[in-house]
């Protein structure tokens, strides 16, 4: 029998239903620790900012805040969720490639900490509405480094064409951009912003970014007196999905990354004083969860499947980019394989598949399947797909659970929609 934060996977089950999300809140706990241990250095300000898009809600948002962590946000929905979390706005970074005139206007109105500005069109606007404003706005400007670094690859010549920041290549935008920023004494132009990519199990890819960027602001200061006193790494830190994957422990991307920062700026002296990253996956994915009830089986020529109660519509990861889980049967975690199967979801896709092949033990109807490492951009990517309601999500924590976000309603989900007469 297991247990996910000290409370039995079927108490679980029996007392919030299935499809059901579970974050064990000490396993979160835990990893908020471990950064905070680590990314600290004698020679810069540090900070940890959470990229809140990986999971948002009040109840991840107050946890994070609980350890002293920045929060990332992309969107009105992500900045209001935050501020309603009771985190103050100048702990808020508002990130994203195509803000609104009104998320722009909302976040100056809260009093958001940093804005990372993405492109000139947006600089320009920022400029603008941060004429009529009567206290600082901190902007780090979103370059394109160049680098693209995913799971074990990283590009150092790749990915010009991102849909992110302006690349450091085009350096007349770049420099056009943050001299219309500097021109408004409101707006406090900090630095610069650059992330390179997910799931990154290769420190050398940090170490790159850093070194490229150091000089690249070595480069815009001496050649146009531009400073920067922060510098925003991004995020991209992996996490565990199945025994394949070994993420660098962090204590060693964290040492890595603050040394070639020290490093860098012993030899340019640039002025940098503060550093950021800024996990999202790394800090919740292994404390997710995905409860499922097991339905109906069926064997094809090459494959069995087993059929559970949600799929592609609470976690899209495995369709939209063959993202790899493991899970097992509640209660018989240690019975040897019967068969290989095929997890599939209830969504009228033939690619709503959430594990191509798993070892399982014989599975009956009603059995609970849990899905392990599902805390990030599982509920946060999740859709009304074939109208399935979004589940519930719980915090267990310490042998006791409370629900975060409760189970969506069918009428819930339908409320939106008008009555044509
Ligand atoms: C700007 C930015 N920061 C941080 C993150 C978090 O990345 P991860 O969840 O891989 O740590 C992302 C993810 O897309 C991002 O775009």
């Amino acid at each position: 029998m297991s247990r996910i934060g000290g409370v039995p996977v079927r108490e679980l089950v029996s007392a919030c239903g299935t499809p059901l999300v579970v974050y064990d809140v000490d396993v979160m706990k835990a990893k908020l620790q471990e950064y905070r241990d680590h990314f600290v250095s004698d020679r810069f300000k540090t900070g940890v900012v959470y990229a809140s898009k990986a999971f948002s809600c009040k109840a991840m948002i107050r946890i994070v805040d609980s350890f002293g962590f920045l929060v990332d946000v992309v969107s009105l929905g992500e900045m209001v969720t935050a501020l309603l979390a009771g985190i103050d706005p100048s702990r808020i970074i508002f990130h994203g490639n195509n803000k609104s005139e009104e998320e722009i206007e909302y976040a100056l109105e809260k009093k958001i900490g940093t804005i990372v500005c993405d492109n000139l069109m947006e600089a320009m606007m920022l400029e603008e509405k941060a004429r009529y404003i009567d206290h600082p706005v901190h902007v780090l400007l979103r370059v394109n480094p160049g680098i693209e670094a995913h799971t074990h690859k990283y590009i150092v010549t790749g990915h010009i064409d991102s849909k992110f920041g302006i690349s450091l290549l085009d350096e007349s935008r770049l420099v056009h951009a943050i001299m219309v920023l500097r021109e408004n004494p409101n707006i406090c132009f900090d630095g610069l912003h650059a992330h390179i990519g997910s799931q990154i199990f290769e420190k050398q890819a940090f170490v790159e970014e850093i070194r490229t960027l150091f000089s690249y602001m070595n480069k815009m200061k001496e050649r146009y007196g531009i400073t920067c006193n922060t510098l925003d790494l991004g995020g991209g830190f992996a996490a565990r999905y199945t025994n394949e994957d070994a993420p660098i422990p962090l204590a060693e991307v964290c040492e890595a990354i603050l040394t070639t920062a020290q490093e860098e700026e012993d030899k340019y002296q640039t002025g940098i004083e503060r550093i950021w990253i800024e996990p999202g996956r790394s800090l919740c994915a292994e404390a997710g969860y995905n409860l499922y009830s097991i339905g109906f089986t069926k064997k094809t020529p090459n494959k069995t499947y087993l059929f559970v109660n949600g799929g592609m519509s609470d976690n899209i990861r495995p369709a939209l980019y063959q993202a790899k889980y493991d899970a097992y049967i509640e209660g018989r975690e240690n019975d040897a394989p019967e068969g290989t199967f095929t997890i599939a979801g209830k969504c009228c896709e033939s690619g709503d598949i959430l594990i191509e092949s798993i070892d399982l033990p014989k599975a009956h109807y009603g059995d609970i399947l849990v899905m392990k490492t599902t805390g990030a951009y599982g509920y946060a990517m999740a859709s009304h797909y074939n109208k399935l309601p979004l589940p519930a999500v719980v915090f267990a924590e310490s042998g006791k659970f409370r629900t975060v976000i409760r189970r969506e309603s069918i009428e819930h989900m339908i409320s939106l929609e008008e009555d044509e007469l």
